[in-house]
């Protein structure tokens, strides 16, 4: 399922063309990671990663092949963020994989390009609290920028499952995707690993043995 994700977010909801420069949040976990190995695969010009901590973010780029990876909790403020991305990106990005949200989702649009794409996957960085914001902030930046904003869900791409699994399967196959997983055995740590979730303490994909 997070290998779909990844696939139809970026190939559909994120029209991803070559040579796109590519912002992935959440780059360390079971989508992101898949997200930025297609990326390279299609022919990004850049992919950039953010994630929690420097293991994660050397493991994004050691493993994973992403082009850098900026840790957020470092840069953990959209200025200090924007600053980050403008230099290691100065003429702009195209594409923003988003499975978080927050401050990494209003930097991308202060450096997005023209007719640049989100993809919205996920915003794990607001599902706990307790007052959501009440709009976006940044609608302003998209109209000056023609951005185009697409939320998905996996499951809208039931009928395409076959297209992923020809595609992506014998790249996994292959060893040209690489993936983690963090497996917690017994079925009384589920709530454990769920809550897990939020503190980042997976790597790839969080699986409960049972
Ligand atoms: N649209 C869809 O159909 C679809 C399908 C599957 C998943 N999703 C969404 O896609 C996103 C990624 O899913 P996944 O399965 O690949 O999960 P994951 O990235 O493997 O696990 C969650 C990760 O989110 C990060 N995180 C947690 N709290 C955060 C916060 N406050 N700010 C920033 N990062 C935080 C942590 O990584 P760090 O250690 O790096 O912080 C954690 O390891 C989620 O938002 C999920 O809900 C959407």
């Amino acid at each position: 399922m997070p290998g779909a994700t990844a696939y139809f977010g970026l190939k559909d909801a994120a029209s991803f063309k070559k040579g796109d420069i590519v912002l992935v949040s959440g780059a360390a976990g079971a989508v992101g990671s898949a997200v930025g190995q297609l990326a390279k695969l299609w022919g990004a010009k850049q992919v950039i990663g953010t994630a929690g901590g420097p293991d994660k973010c050397k493991l994004v780029v050691d493993k994973y092949g992403f082009d850098a990876c900026i840790d957020y909790k470092k840069f953990d403020t959209e200025e200090k963020m924007t600053a980050e991305l403008k230099r290691l990106c100065p003429d702009g990005l195209d594409v923003h994989f988003d499975n978080v949200g927050g401050h990494v989702s209003d930097s991308f649009l202060n450096l997005v390009r023209k007719h640049g794409r989100v993809a919205v996957c996920g915003s794990i960085s607001q599902y706990n609290d307790a007052k959501p914001p009440l709009c976006p902030s940044p609608w302003v930046k998209v109209i000056y920028t023609s951005v185009r904003i697409q939320g998905f869900l996996v499951y809208d791409y039931h009928e395409h499952w076959q297209e992923f699994l020809d595609e992506v399967h014998p790249l996994v196959k292959q060893n040209k995707i690489q993936y983690e997983e963090t497996v917690v055995e017994g079925f009384e740590k589920l709530p454990e690993a769920l809550n897990g979730l939020f503190k980042g303490a997976n790597v790839g994909k969080m699986v409960v043995k049972i």
